[in-house]
């Protein structure tokens, strides 16, 4: 089984290296390489997707991805941005299924900006799709304005698009994790004003009718933002498109009080995955040995059970989180009074430990 290492920039580089730690613990056949990503690819070879980090994520069974993007890169022509590291890898990869879930954990209750009645043990599951609507939408770009009351003036324009087999194919998804969970999807649109978002309810609706078992509501994404800190526990899966899903994933995140803990995983049809945590590169805290390790732990846990077929490793990972909290161990950003913080590093020995 073979894994690309794709640190990247900022804290990614510390968190990843306590991932590859408990796994290389597990003792399983795994042969990893690491490449360079983003920010830290443009550094060493002057462009964030060298061709041969592409090549190697092209060529593995799975990615294992930390972060990337600093601010010091926002001055970069887009196309040599770090962002596009990650957008390049998704759309060469075909990792159109973007599994986000938002659990959760006893023991972080607190940490949540919400009150605690209203997040103990939510357990929700947002697939976004990843690699269509208007982020990859084309033409897009720069312009003067053809038409209009600002005729000649200088614009910009994005498309936003989907078709039917993009729709058809993500919401098979959604209904099949549906299966695993509590059997009920709400996807989230605005078919009250966009074109594209009308032939997303009409196709979720028609796939819908092969999953009679599972419950389909449909949310306006405003009124679905709303919801998500009104009553988030009544969501199972969301189903949504790449830009609301970019939205809506952050902000049930931050309801679980520890966006630190979130893993995430990237699937194409075949399988191949990249996985993730959810938060970013956080250049604030990089290189001081503060960052929380276990969303990429987490993220390597996913790995193990959608691409590897490993599902007791990734068992004994997710065991050995929960074991590593209850014994009170924290890192600054989920610390509560009474309990240990720890540092990046010292939290990875934690979970090697406490995998048994
Ligand atoms: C995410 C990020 C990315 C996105 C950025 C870094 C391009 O926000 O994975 O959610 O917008 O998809
Ligand atoms: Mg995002």
């Amino acid at each position: 089984m073979k894994i690309a290492i794709l640190p990247g920039d900022g804290i990614g580089p510390e968190i990843v290296a306590e991932a590859v730690k408990v796994l290389r613990a597990l003792a399983l056949p795994l042969e990893m390489e690491t490449a360079p990503v983003g920010g830290a690819a443009y550094e060493a070879a002057g462009h964030p997707l060298p061709d041969a980090t592409l090549a190697l994520a092209q060529q593995a069974d799975a990615v294992l991805f930390g972060a990337v993007g600093d601010w010091k890169y926002d001055t970069l022509p887009r196309p040599l941005r770090p962002e596009q590291a990650i957008l390049g890898l998704r759309k060469q990869l075909g990792l159109f299924a973007n599994f986000r879930p938002a659990l959760c954990y006893e023991q972080l209750t607190h940490a949540s900006s919400l009150k605690p009645e209203l997040v103990a043990g939510l357990d929700i599951l947002i697939i976004r799709e990843l690699t269509g609507d208007i982020y990859f939408g084309q033409p897009r770009g720069r312009r003067a304005a053809p038409d209009g009351p600002f005729a000649g003036a200088e614009e910009a324009f994005d498309t936003m698009r989907y078709s039917r087999p993009e729709i058809e194919r993500i919401a098979r998804v959604a209904f099949e994790a549906a299966r695993q969970r509590n059997r009920k999807v709400t996807s989230v649109d605005k078919a009250n004003v966009l074109e594209t978002f009308q032939l997303w309810k009409d196709v979720v609706t028609e796939v819908h009718r092969d999953y009679p078992d599972v419950e389909l509501d449909h949310m306006y994404v405003d009124n679905a933002a709303m919801q998500l800190v009104k009553a988030p526990k009544k969501f199972d899966v969301i189903v949504t498109g790449n830009m609301f899903g970019d939205i809506l994933s952050d902000e049930a995140a931050m309801l679980t009080g520890s966006i630190g803990m979130l893993p995430s995983a990237s699937l194409n049809e075949r399988g191949q995955g990249l996985y993730e945590p959810s938060h970013g590169s956080a250049p604030d805290i990089a290189g001081k040995g503060v960052a929380n390790p276990l969303a990429t732990i987490l993220s390597a846990a996913m790995m193990l059970r959608y691409s590897l077929k490993q599902p007791e490793a990734a068992d004994r990972i997710e065991a050995a989180v929960q074991r590593v909290l209850a014994q009170g161990l924290r890192t600054a950003d989920i610390a509560s009074p009474g309990c240990t913080v720890v540092g990046t590093a010292q939290m990875g020995d934690a979970v090697v430990r406490a995998l048994g």
